[in-house]
């Protein structure tokens, strides 16, 4: 678990903001999921997933409730609905903090942020569009151009029991790392997932799921990549994509950053999970949605060059030679005004006042000294740029820093 201090938590800040346009653009209604739940919720996830049986931050409450901090969203985002039923479809989006005891390393993290939307009532293939559109429209605006979108189906929940029962007797008779085994008796598809060289050539040679894929299944997945070659989104087949969490049915994607390192490219990933409000005790109600690791997509900005840290700097630097009470009013008008201002305390010299001028990154100074204040005037200091320092009326002092700021924006 980090801190993240400016300016970088800025750049996290302006994230989520980005996130929230292309969401609210598309009718989407932001949603904010508690941060821990009953045990249960979780469960419902799959007895099967990692991150349910070994990573989960649970334990037992004051009140002797089992409770887990959440390991993603979706599961709470369906809890609320089978508690709130609001009309469908429901259109939602969150950010936030999510846990799971994972061994830390670059771009995994016990404590990660992510941003997601989930749409609850609709089984449309229209909507796997639109909901993938989102996401790949998000990384355009962030300037990300070396991702990878990943698309395959895992079919209806009769097809993927058969594919499954297929793979068990494939990889049953086949040459695997003790590691496949142990996942092989719990998790037939997560053996697909292994990244060890030893599994390679089973996993090559396993059956795919498209031989297992009801007429439905097939129609559906061709309607979603009839859609997305509509928008011009380039996609992969990838029809040995499994994902870890044990819930998607039909549709499942991924996005690939392609900079990063492959065992933790993906810098989010989503699909169909139309059995999972059934399975929280709701009506059938048909499901999708995805969610974008916060701290992935950021390193894969950084490896582009793209979408840096924003600008943090104050406009201006307050510098009060007569007791520091002047700048308590000057900051005070021009933040009022709209103008960012930061000042200096405890009584230093000015020369160390200005150094603080210096390191803020404020394009002017605004001094105070004792013959500005009998003048009834204030000095301002170019910082940024070369200039000449002036002296203007204090009752100028806002309209001028307006004008210079408007200026240097031009
Ligand atoms: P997930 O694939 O487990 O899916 O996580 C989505 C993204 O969260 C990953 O691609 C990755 O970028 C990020 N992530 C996951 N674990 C970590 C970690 N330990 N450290 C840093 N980043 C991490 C889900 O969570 C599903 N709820 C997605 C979904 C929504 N499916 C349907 N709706």
């Amino acid at each position: 678990m980090r801190d993240i201090l400016a300016p970088e938590s800025a750049r996290w800040r302006r994230f989520t903001d980005v996130f929230a346009e292309v969401a609210e653009l598309a009718g989407y209604g932001f949603v904010i999921p508690p941060m821990m739940e009953d045990l249960g919720v979780f469960t419902r996830l799959g007895e099967a997933t990692e991150i349910v049986t070994k990573e989960m931050y649970d334990f037992v409450d004051k009140g002797d409730r089992h409770v887990a901090l959440r390991p993603e969203q979706t599961a709470g985002v369906c809890r609320a609905y089978v508690e709130h039923r609001p009309i469908t479809p429901w259109k939602t989006w969150y950010s936030g903090p999510n846990f799971r005891y994972e061994k830390p390393q670059r771009g995994r993290y016990r404590q990660f942020d992510q941003v997601g939307i989930e749409v609850l009532g609709s089984d449309d293939a229209h909507l796997d569009v639109e909901v993938i559109a989102l996401g790949w429209e998000f990384y355009r605006r962030l300037g990300l151009q070396r991702v990878e979108l990943l698309l395959n189906s895992l079919g209806e929940p009769g097809d993927r029991a058969r594919y499954i029962d297929a793979l068990r007797s494939h990889f049953e008779s086949a040459d695997l790392t003790a590691q496949s085994r142990a996942t092989l008796a719990k998790n037939p598809l997560r053996v697909l997932d292994s990244k060890r060289s030893e599994d390679e050539s089973a996993i090559e040679a396993a059956p795919t799921i498209d031989q297992y894929w009801s007429d439905a299944a097939a129609e559906h997945f061709a309607t979603v990549r009839a859609g997305l070659e509509a928008l011009a989104i380039p996609y992969t087949i990838d029809l040995k994509l499994v994902r870890g969490l044990d819930y998607y049915r039909r549709t499942t994607f991924e996005f690939a950053g392609l900079t990063l390192d492959s065992a933790q490219n993906a810098l989010g990933g989503g699909g169909r999970y139309d059995g999972l409000v059934e399975a929280l005790g709701g009506p059938p109600t048909p499901g999708i949605g995805f969610a974008l690791g916060v701290d992935r997509t950021l390193i894969a900005c950084d490896d582009e060059g793209v979408f840096g840290a924003p600008d943090t700097d104050v406009d201006v630097f307050v510098v009060d030679t007569v007791g520091g009470g002047e700048a308590v009013v000057l900051t005070h008008e021009l933040r009022a005004a709209g103008i960012s201002v930061d000042r200096s305390f405890d009584g230093r010299s000015m020369k160390a006042q200005m150094k603080g001028a210096n390191r803020s990154g404020a394009a002017y100074a605004v001094i105070v000294g004792s013959d500005e204040l009998a003048a009834d005037e204030v000095a301002i200091r170019p910082l940024r740029s070369g200039g000449d320092q002036v002296s203007v009326a204090r009752s100028e002092l806002v309209p001028d820093l307006q004008s210079r700021l408007e200026e240097g924006n031009r």
